[in-house]
């Protein structure tokens, strides 16, 4: 039972499972969607006898992969993975990505830049023309932020976006920390006319650790659909 957003994540995981053969080392992704992939591979695990390695993207995902079955191993065990499956936020026509809405796009970029493949898997409302009207989420350090914040709303003045508006990610009663003791600044750009500059730019910006554009990253889309229909972009 369900809901037709659910639906289409959970049918979208299963197919992307069908990338995992024996014997591989698997980065783990982050957030609602990437759940159910792991669920997924915990019971070809558990029921099929599937020998992975999983690395994950996030102490929640590790929990997860615990929980389900799945050896848990630390990147810097595995040192190279064969493949990483993650949800998106937003994803365009040319596989470029917005991620980090659940506040792990620092590891969830070092684990599939470390992987031979990158499958994403998403519901496809979250395809767009643009990237941008998702808020990019930039990972700063702690030390200056708000000095970091305005240098980001200054530096974005110079690149191809439509609006430049930061905000602190807040948890609770205090800002959001990430898993490396980070804040997050949410970006609202509305429109990225080229997210490659955009990324580089940012990521210039000392205080700024990484932001979640994902260019030239992502190999594979599996889109899923509430009505059961699965489509594979390459
Ligand atoms: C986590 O930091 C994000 O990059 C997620 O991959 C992204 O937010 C997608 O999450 P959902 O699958 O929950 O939509």
């Amino acid at each position: 039972n369900l809901s037709p957003v659910d639906r289409a994540k959970f049918i979208a995981a299963r197919r992307a499972c069908d990338y995992v053969e024996d014997g591989m080392k698997v980065g783990l992704g982050t957030g609602s969607t990437a759940a159910w992939m792991v669920r997924q591979l915990g019971e070809m695990v558990r029921e099929d006898g599937l020998r992975i390695k999983g690395v994950p993207t996030s102490s929640r995902t590790a929990h997860l992969a615990r929980e389900t079955g799945i050896e848990v191993i630390s990147l810097d065990e595995a040192k190279w993975l064969d493949l990483t499956i993650d949800g998106a936020d937003e994803f365009d026509g040319d596989l470029a990505l917005i991620k980090g809405g659940g506040g792990a796009l620092l590891q969830e970029k070092i684990v599939a830049t470390a992987s031979d493949r990158m499958v994403v898997i998403a519901d496809a409302a979250k395809e767009v023309q643009a990237l941008g009207a998702f808020p990019l989420p930039v990972e700063v350090v702690p030390f200056g932020w708000q000095t970091t914040k305005a240098l980001v709303e200054e530096t974005l003045a110079g690149v191809d976006v439509l609006g430049r508006e930061a905000t602190l990610r807040i948890s609770g009663d205090g800002p959001y920390v990430t898993d490396e003791g980070n804040y997050i600044l949410d970006l609202a750009l509305r429109r990225i006319g080229n997210p490659w500059q955009t990324s580089l730019v940012l990521n210039q910006i000392p205080g700024v650790v990484e932001n979640g554009l994902f260019v030239d990253v992502c190999d594979v889309v599996v889109i899923g659909r509430p009505d059961g229909v699965v489509e594979v972009r390459d």
